[in-house]
């Protein structure tokens, strides 16, 4: 503001124009105090109270949560007085309908889509995001196969590897950008589409997670919460899976953060009149043998193709068998066969190519995937001792990928699509000495030798036999 008033007062010596610079001040400084201080409905809301309440533990009713998101949206909070009710939200929580009325408000700060056009009953699917999650690429054409409809949006990587989007651009052509008519036309034909997040939906989230992420309030369940779900019912799918990750590579990492975060989003789901379910699975070690983009998209074109069976094509499976039965379509036991039956048939393949082919990409990729971008240089690492892969620190491994060029350090950051990580062995398998343990592709030998190495000691191979844990932990309805 006081920019604002020294700018106008230079414009005074400057013009002369002194009773109409004057009028503006007042406007100015009459709109600033406004700020702080706002009538509505008889009833005085100071942000400044908003704050303390909740602070002290004191629920906010709806309309005071409404008038936070819109005061801030519009720039009538400033972002002081937002970052202290957010870090007081950080500090002492919400209670769950407090969440409800944060997730609604944040919700209805921009487009809301309707999937009424695709014709039947729609599910969406979040990860809260891991190492090696390319499971979206599989469930997608899987469900589709099993006649369900999957819209899905998804972002791009900051840190580690690519999100969902960059590893769908990893195939030559393939548009992420589509219109909304053409992404619920595509959904409707083929069952399944992905395409990047619009700019018009949940405008509130943008400006809140650049303020949390300069104000240390990323890490609050209620936030997370919010955010997450504010974009899930802005997207309008009827049923919602939510995958929250805990572990080493994953946000919340111990399984009990894990089932905080998921218990707040299902009953934000219900609260919102949503079919939703939650599913906490283990992402201590990375999901799959690949990591990168093109490396991920071939991973998931040799499971779509029968070629392998791992972790990933069982969890994604799982994941699949819940979103056709949150659809109706069976009990969880009846879509596990249905999708199973989906991969073997090779129908969930044939969904693939024509969902690459509906979005502009080559869908030859799925018989030649060789078409695929490759690095121009790889190393492979081999153990320097008998015994058994006790454990693959996910975050260490994600961190080698994002240092070989796979991720982004920056918005701004160009990625190399063909740079990752093949392991070749798991967690809980014998090793022999000399045996290759994975490979790393990327730009040049000593990227990859460096990357290597970060790798390697991030991998403990002991004599005893580990005990695994399962991948999918717990389910939460
Ligand atoms: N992902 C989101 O979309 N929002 C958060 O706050 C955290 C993870």
């Amino acid at each position: 503001m006081i920019g604002r008033i020294w700018k106008d007062i230079q414009k005074i010596n400057f013009f002369g124009k002194s009773l109409a610079i004057l009028y503006r001040i007042l406007y100015h400084v009459e709109k600033s105090i406004s700020v702080i201080s706002k009538k509505k409905g008889g009833f005085t809301m100071q942000m400044y109270d908003l704050v303390q309440k909740t602070r002290r533990q004191e629920a906010l009713t709806d309309e005071q949560i409404q008038w936070i998101v819109n005061g801030f949206c519009h720039g009538e909070i400033p972002d002081y007085m937002m970052s202290a009710w957010m870090m007081a939200v950080c500090c002492q929580g919400l209670t769950d309908a407090e969440t409800a009325a944060l997730t609604l408000a944040m919700r209805d700060s921009g487009e809301c889509l309707s999937m009424e056009s695709v014709g039947g009953v729609t599910v969406d699917k979040h990860s809260t995001g891991g190492i090696g999650d390319k499971t979206t690429l599989l469930l997608a054409p899987i469900v589709a196969a099993c006649g369900g409809f999957v819209p899905k949006m998804s972002g791009r990587g900051l840190g580690f590897t690519g999100g969902t989007i960059d590893k769908l651009e990893s195939i030559p052509n393939f548009s992420t950008n589509l219109p909304m008519e053409r992404f619920l036309e595509i959904t409707k034909e083929i069952g399944c589409c992905v395409i990047a997040q619009s700019g018009n939906l949940v405008p509130a989230d943008k400006k809140m997670y650049a303020l949390r992420n300069l104000t240390a309030t990323v890490d609050s369940i209620p936030l997370i919460c919010s955010s997450i779900m504010s974009k899930k019912l802005a997207l309008g799918a009827d049923c919602i899976l939510l995958d929250v990750k805990f572990g080493h590579g994953a946000f919340m990492k111990t399984p009990e953060d894990a089932q905080r975060l998921a218990e707040a989003m299902v009953e934000v789901g219900k609260r919102a009149g949503k079919q939703c379910r939650a599913v906490l699975t283990d992402m201590n070690a990375p999901l799959g043998a690949n990591v990168g983009n093109a490396l991920e998209v071939l991973e998931v074109i040799r499971i779509l193709r029968g070629e392998v069976r791992n972790e990933l094509s069982e969890l994604s499976l799982a994941l699949a068998a819940h979103m056709l039965s949150l659809s109706g379509k069976g009990s969880v036991e009846e879509c596990m066969d249905m999708a199973k039956q989906a991969l073997d048939s090779g129908n969930a393949l044939r969904k693939f190519a024509g969902m690459i082919a509906a979005q502009g990409g080559d869908p030859t990729v799925t018989e030649h995937p060789e078409l695929l971008p490759q690095s121009a240089a790889k190393y492979t690492a081999v153990s320097s001792k008998d015994g058994f892969i006790a454990s693959i620190q996910s975050e260490e491994v994600g961190l080698a990928c994002l240092e070989l060029g796979a991720g982004r350090t920056a918005n701004s950051s160009e990625i190399d699509y063909g740079a990752g990580v093949e392991l070749h062995v798991f967690v809980g398998d014998a090793v022999k000495s000399g045996q290759p343990l994975f490979t790393v592709y990327g730009r040049t030998e000593a990227l990859c030798k460096k990357a290597a190495e970060r790798i390697f000691a991030c991998m403990e191979i002991t004599t005893e036999k580990p005990v695994k844990s399962p991948m999918l932990y717990q389910v939460i309805s």
